[in-house]
Formats: structure tokens, sequence, C-alpha cells
């Protein structure tokens, strides 16, 4: 545990230099890991441990793509590819990487499962806080402990290729062995952890509520949107505006941010550029506020997760997502992206 000055306030992180891969081995050395679901954060975290040398077996439910995604990266019916609940049994460690609503519908099935001293491990507090709405209660006999990579279950596995890492939080909700701190640590590194920071349940699923409905996904749609649609009412071409909107940024200004801050990003941009952007900047923090605070009491009163398992524990929940992704796949701004992706010198010699 080393501490660090964040913008004034000390706080603790552990990196991968002390708490070395080996180490996290060592803890592991008797343990089997079951990661059930191979959606989007299962074969991130399952892949990555693999490589680590952990012993990992997927639970996934068979039939359909997921399944035989599971197949197609090596893991083989029986002996390391199982039914959900079977993969369960023959575990130590329980990662539940099932949809959240996917965890709400399997919860009795896979309660019965868990032996004492197990670790059930989640990557998302939903399951545990919202309690009333998921029904999730551990028994008193089990570890509950949180690794929450901050990125997408593909960024886990093509951030550990490339050596870079992730970034996630850690939370311990109960501790039944005295080891569950170790446990989740040495999980934490091995699947892929850059760096990892203390969070509670609570935090982690507030946060990441906030975070994914606004600025990281929400909130960026829905301003890139009113920007290009601006711009088309305007008379400007689908090019111009997708260009002004998405593509400079993406291409340019993000990465500059991602480089070294704001301040940087600014100043490598003209002097016309920055005096726009300081003066217009807190016009569109104010004017968002308002719509941030509507979303995190949203949260924090549980309807958001509520509206989630409405939604996602349909039969046919699958369909209606890529429905909708489907639409915004066929509108005319993202249509033009994909024109403007491809005259990317890298996809020119592709067409
Ligand atoms: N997505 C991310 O990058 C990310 C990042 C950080 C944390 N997390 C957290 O990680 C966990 C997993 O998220 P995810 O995005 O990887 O989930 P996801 O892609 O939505 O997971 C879908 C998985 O759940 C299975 N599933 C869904 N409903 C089921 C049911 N009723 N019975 C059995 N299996 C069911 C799916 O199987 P089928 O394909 O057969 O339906 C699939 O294996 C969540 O707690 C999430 O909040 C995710």
């Amino acid at each position: 545990m080393a501490e660090f000055n964040f913008g004034g306030v000390v706080e603790e992180v552990i990196t991968s230099e002390e708490f070395s891969l080996q180490k996290a081995r060592e803890i592991l050395a008797n343990e089997t890991v079951a990661v059930l679901g191979y959606g989007v954060q299962g074969p991130g975290q399952a892949l990555n441990l693999r490589d680590n040398g952990i012993p990992v077996i997927v639970g996934q439910r068979e039939g359909g793509k997921t399944y035989q995604r599971a197949i197609d990266d090596g893991f083989v019916p029986g002996e390391t590819l199982f039914p959900i609940e079977e993969a369960a049994r023959r575990a130590t460690v329980i990662q539940n990487l099932l949809s959240d609503a996917g965890q709400v519908a399997t919860w009795p099935s896979l309660k019965e499962c868990l032996n004492e001293g197990d670790a059930l491990y989640f990557s998302h507090g939903f399951g545990i806080v919202y309690k009333d709405q998921t029904g999730i209660i551990p028994p008193e006999n089990v570890d509950v402990i949180l690794v929450a990579p901050k990125g997408s279950g593909r960024n886990v596995r093509l951030n550990y290729l490339d050596g870079s890492g992730i970034n996630s939080s850690f939370a311990v909700f109960q501790d039944f062995t005295g080891r569950a701190r170790e446990r989740t640590l040495a999980l934490g590194i091995a699947v892929g952890s850059g760096y990892l920071f203390p969070t509670t349940f609570a935090n982690e699923v507030h946060s990441d509520l906030t975070g994914e409905r606004g600025v990281l996904m929400g909130c960026l749609a829905g301003v890139m949107e009113a920007q290009y649609n601006l711009l088309r009412k305007h008379g400007h071409s689908p090019s111009e505006a997708f260009n002004e909107t998405v593509e400079e940024l993406t291409q340019s200004l993000i990465r500059l941010v991602a480089e070294n801050g704001m301040d940087w990003m600014f100043s490598n941009c003209s002097t016309t550029a920055q005096r726009g952007a300081l003066d217009w900047s807190p016009k569109f923090r104010d004017a968002v506020s308002p719509v941030f605070d509507e979303l995190y009491q949203r949260v924090i009163a549980g309807d958001e997760t509520r509206r989630v398992l409405e939604a996602n524990s349909a039969p046919d929940y699958r369909e209606k997502l890529d429905k909708e992704l489907g639409v915004l796949n066929q509108s005319e701004m993202w249509q033009t992206g994909a024109t403007v992706r491809s005259l990317r010198p890298e996809n020119r010699n592709k067409l």
C-alpha cells in the first residue's frame, strides 16, 4: 500500500510493484477461480487469469454466441467450461460476471453452490448494495469481495496484452476467512489491474452508475448528437459536422487530455480555441449540473437499478438492445462516422 497525493487529497493505492504477480500467484495457489458469465467482462478477466497462471474455469449457460465464444477462446466443455452452477460448485473463488440482471435470476440456485470459506467476487456493487431489489444476500460463511475494473472488459484484455493494465477499485464487504483482503488484492492483480484503489461496494456502484450514464457514455453520446444536429441544421455537411464533433476529439484532442490533462490539450490548441473553450466550459458545466443532480438522486434512490432490472430481465433483452444499437448505428451521424473512419489513411487501402 502506497500513499499518493490526488490533487491535495492523500489516498492509498496498491500497485503491481508492491503487490507482485508472483505474490498473487502464491496467495491463489490453492484456489480454483470460476468466472461466471462470458459476456464483456468475463472474457477479459478469465483470459488474463489464465495467462497469469491462475487455475480458471468458466461457467456459462449453453447455446448461443457467448458459449461458443468461450469454446473459441480455448475453454473446453467438461474440463474448463461448465454450466454456471457446476462451475460455482467446483471453485473456491466465484467471480460473478453475469449481467447484473442475470445475477438476480441465477442467485437462488447459485447460493446453494457456495461452500464455507469460498470467496464470492463481484465487479460491481449492484447486487449487494441494492439487495432489496436483487435479493442477493450472501451467507455469512463466505468472503464477499469486489474488484471493479474502470474500463470495458475489452480493454481489460487489450491493456493486459499491451502491458499497460487497467485501474480497478477494490472492496471487502464480508471477511469470513480473515483472508478476504489478500484474496481481493491477489485477484485484482491477477485479472490485470495496473493499480488498485480502495472503495466500498456502495461508493463503487453509485459512482459507476453515475459515470456511465454521465460523462463516460450517456452524456457523451447526448452532447455529441446535439452538436452534430446543430451543425447539420445550419447547413454544414455531414462530414464537416462529424469531423468537428467526433473525429477531432477521438483522433487528436482526447489523446492529449489522456497524455497530460485538460490544460495541456487546451495549450496545444490555437489561442482562438483556448479563449472560446475557457469561456464556454463554465456555461456547459452549469447547464448540465441540474441533470447530474437528478441522475445522482435517481441512482441513490434505486430508480436506475430498478430500470435496469426491468429491462434486462426480459427474455428478449439482447434482441431489444441490439435493435436500439442498430438504430444508433444506422443514423446519419454514425453512418457518416463509418465513412470518416474508412477514410483514415490506415483504412483507405481496405476500401
Ligand atoms: N461491461 C464491462 O466492461 C464492465 C466493466 C466493469 C464492471 N462490469 C460488471 O461486470 C459484471 C458483468 O458485466 P458484463 O458487462 O460483462 O455483462 P454482460 O456482457 O451483460 O454479461 C452477460 C453474461 O451474463 C449471462 N446472462 C445474462 N442473463 C442470464 C441469465 N438469466 N442466466 C444465465 N446467464 C445469464 C450472459 O449469457 P448469454 O450470453 O447466454 O445471455 C453472459 O454470459 C456486471 O456486474 C457489470 O456491472 C462490467
